[in-house]
């Protein structure tokens, strides 16, 4: 079994694509964006993603074949990955059209290939329920059987933007629902081809588990995130606290661990802010409570805030204030802005009248689509950006920004005001040189 074939290539259609042709499989690729298809035909990337382009070159007019045609991909492909995107309804509950979408033309499809038992994988994040309720009735539909005609299983996907790669390459376990036995086993050995001595512990469960287990995995990182950055809003009141040193020292507890406990602005992206909405709006329709989602959720839609309150203590009003923001994507080693802070914190100066500088080292095409303002000026550089500003606030992690030293900004600036969003500076080196402001920090 060597070619398998991915339906939707967003993060993680297109990396998983990539990466598992550098292992060796002949992979199809489809999307309903053609343009997406056209350029990856042509050899171009349409997303930046750390390390990814080094991939493609090698797989590249290889062993990764880019179609719009889904047939093609169906037929050619052992195992299907269904790896679309599942957007939020205006309501924050999850829209399902395009895996529907997705089944239906697999299941159409495969109706007329006899004799070639394919099992597809729901890789998408699905609420608990979907690949029992929707999924399969819509590939039945055609006439063919689950265990006999074809095979279903349930594979949530972990990998974090910025190290998709990585997380492809090297994940911490794989988790696969099934409801026929045999389905299970032939992507666990498709993994085990593929990890070899690395392969993770696997997890091995049925359907609702494995859609719920990616759920309560993101709903807990969030959780942290929010709990990490309600101390932090503690210790701002308190004289002499700082909440790097607050979670270092609960992260030595085994039982807490060291990860996502990162204060800052809140968290972003693709997947928590929407996973926690469909998460909170399933659960309400069959009438349970989950009020630390609501919490984690309010605490983050607050957190933004922060940033804007820091400015104005300092500066007061923020009318014709120039205010430089660096970082627009929504975390570092990314060109994504879906669900930005930064998009929160642009909109809330607008309102203020400011004039605003932003700088972002890969995001500034994505942004610029969304943002048309005048009063929105797109840096060539650090310095281009920080030149004549009154304030700056660090909004993205990039590594660029934490070599900024206090005397760049000294130089630059008009008002030497810096908000660190990120917690990338050592207080110590900068709070003497310039007025500097970070989340969870109070000197
Ligand atoms: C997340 C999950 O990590 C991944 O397993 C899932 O498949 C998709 O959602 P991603 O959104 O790519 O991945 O990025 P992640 O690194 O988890 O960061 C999410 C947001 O949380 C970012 O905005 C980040 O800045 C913020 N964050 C993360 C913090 O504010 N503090 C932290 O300690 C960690």
């Amino acid at each position: 079994m060597k070619s398998i074939g991915f339906i939707g290539l967003g993060y993680v259609g297109l990396t998983s694509a990539i990466c598992f042709s550098f292992k060796g499989y002949t992979c199809y690729g489809y999307d309903i964006d053609k343009e997406k298809i056209k350029k990856l035909k042509d050899g171009i990337l349409p997303i930046y993603e750390k390390d990814l382009d080094k991939y493609f070159i090698q797989v590249y007019d290889k062993s990764f074949i880019p179609t719009d045609n889904l047939k093609e991909l169906i037929e050619n492909s052992k195992l299907i990955f269904i790896t679309v995107g599942t957007p939020s309804r205006e309501d924050g509950s999850i829209n399902l059209q395009y895996v529907e979408e997705a089944c239906k033309n697999i299941g159409e499809c495969l109706k007329e290939i006899k004799n070639d038992y394919k099992v597809i994988i729901i890789k998408s994040t699905v609420i608990p329920g979907t690949t029992e309720n929707l999924a399969l009735p819509i590939i039945e539909k055609f006439g063919i059987k689950l265990g006999k005609d074809f095979g279903l299983v349930v594979n949530p996907e972990f990998l974090r933007e910025g190290n998709a790669v990585y997380d492809t390459l090297n994940p911490d376990r794989i988790i696969i629902g099934y409801k026929e036995e045999k389905d299970g086993n032939i992507l666990e050995e498709f993994y085990k081809e593929i990890y070899k001595e690395n392969i993770p512990p696997i997890l091995k469960t049925n359907f609702v588990n494995a859609e719920l287990i990616k759920y309560a995995n993101n709903a807990f990182l969030a959780t942290k995130i929010s709990f990490i950055n309600m101390i932090a809003n503690l210790c701002q009141t308190l004289k002499g606290a700082d909440v790097e040193e607050i979670a270092k020292g609960i992260g030595l507890d085994k039982r807490i661990g060291k990860e996502f406990l990162k204060a800052g602005l809140g968290y972003g992206g693709s997947c928590f802010p929407k996973d926690l909405e469909a998460l909170l709006s399933f659960a309400k329709k069959l009438n349970v409570e989950l009020p630390l989602l609501e919490a984690t959720i309010k605490i983050n839609n607050n957190q933004y805030y922060k940033a804007i309150e820091m400015a104005k203590i300092e500066l007061k009003n923020l009318k014709g204030r120039t205010i430089s923001i660096l970082g627009l994507s929504f975390k570092a080693n990314t060109d994504d802005i879906r669900n930005a802070v930064s998009i929160k914190i642009v909109n809330e100066l607008l309102k203020e009248g400011a004039n605003i500088k932003v700088y972002d080292p890969k995001a500034m095409e994505n942004f610029k689509k969304l943002f048309n303002d005048k009063n929105i000026y797109f840096a060539k550089n650090v310095e281009d950006c920080l030149e004549s500003s009154e304030c700056a606030i660090i909004v993205t992690e990039w590594e660029e920004f934490k070599r900024i030293k206090p005397e760049t900004f000294l130089k630059l600036m008009k008002y030497p005001l810096v908000i660190d969003g990120r917690r990338i500076y050592q207080p110590n080196e900068f709070k003497d040189k310039l007025i500097f402001k970070a989340i969870g920090y109070n000197n």
